[in-house]
């Protein structure tokens, strides 16, 4: 093959991506991978990004999805939503309006830029909260699930106004709107992976669930990476180490590679093996009648 015919083909290889969160943790570590195999990568993030947007809001979101089709050209063949705080942030409700409504309105925005894309793939980051914090609030999570913006907002407020007092002295101030938010997440994942406008397009959407990655996210509530100890961390580290945000960046990459087929509506724990451990028969579980 002549170098011109190589240089072409290779550059029919590359993608387009957009990623949220991409001015920093592993929504960075996951920008700096697409860019590194030379796709066009289009961050999105508060500050530092191609587009700037605030997808806790629903003027923020409709602007992000404008701006990124313009810039697109109205054809993606990735999507990473990775943008979102953590269990810290005071404000329960922008908690749920960031974690659960950003990256819902994000992806179904894109859905159609998707499918113009031969081999069109979305990843959603979760979290291992979802399963490992024994404070979803249901009545969140079902108002989430049914599109209810302002209702659920609301609700997350007084579910973490509700806490038990034993877990509202010691948890951070958002931690039951924020496991709730990443369990709506993963529920809306594995219910809308499998819609015909998803699946029978050819559009994968999976997510991954991480656990204790070193990140300014995590780090803003435990402190200093040096200071870490993974044995006096509060849940089990099987692996006996924090991630790193390229361990996450790693299976956001396999995802959303083309030749990544046949999976999907799955949900992958890359937490160091602290899901396992701390419920290691919930999975599977069998079906009944
Ligand atoms: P990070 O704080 O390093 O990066 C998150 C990025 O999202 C930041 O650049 C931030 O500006 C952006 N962002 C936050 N709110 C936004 C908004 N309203 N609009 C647009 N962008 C916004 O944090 P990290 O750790 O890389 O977090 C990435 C994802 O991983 C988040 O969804 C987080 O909830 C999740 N996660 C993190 C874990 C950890 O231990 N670091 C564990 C489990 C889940």
């Amino acid at each position: 093959m002549t170098e011109v015919a190589t240089r072409i083909e290779e550059e029919s290889n590359m993608g387009t991506y957009a990623v949220t969160g991409s001015a920093s943790g592993m929504g960075a570590a996951s920008a700096a991978v697409l860019k590194g195999e030379g796709h066009t990568v289009i961050g999105v993030d508060l500050r530092d990004a191609d587009v700037v947007a605030d997808l806790g809001t629903a003027d923020g979101r409709r602007a992000a999805v404008e701006e990124i089709l313009a810039i697109s050209g109205g054809r993606l063949d990735g999507v990473a939503a990775i943008a979102g705080v953590g269990p810290n942030m005071p404000d329960a409700a922008a908690v749920l309006s960031i974690n659960y409504f950003g990256p819902v309105a994000l992806l179904e925005g894109l859905r159609p830029a998707l499918e113009r894309a031969d081999a069109g793939r979305a990843v959603v980051i979760g979290s291992n909260s979802a399963t490992t914090v024994p404070l979803i609030d249901e009545d969140t999570v079902n108002l989430a699930l049914a599109g209810d913006e302002e209702a659920a907002r609301k609700r997350a407020n007084a579910a973490q106004a509700e806490m038990p007092a034993e877990f509202a002295e010691l948890a951070p101030p958002s931690i039951s709107a924020y496991a709730s938010s990443k369990f709506a997440l993963a529920r809306w994942l594995r219910r809308t992976a499998v819609l015909p406008e998803w699946a029978r397009r050819g559009i994968l959407l999976n997510a991954i669930a991480p656990g204790a990655v070193l990140t300014p996210l995590m780090l803003g509530s435990t402190g200093d990476a040096a200071e870490q100890d993974v044995d006096e961390f509060p849940t089990p580290m099987p692996l006996g180490e924090f991630g790193r945000p390229e361990d996450i960046a790693y299976w956001v990459h396999q995802f959303l590679r083309p030749e990544a087929r046949f999976t999907t509506g799955a949900v992958l724990y890359v937490d160091g093996g602290t899901d396992a451990a701390m419920r290691p028969d919930a999975q599977p579980t069998p079906m009944t009648f």
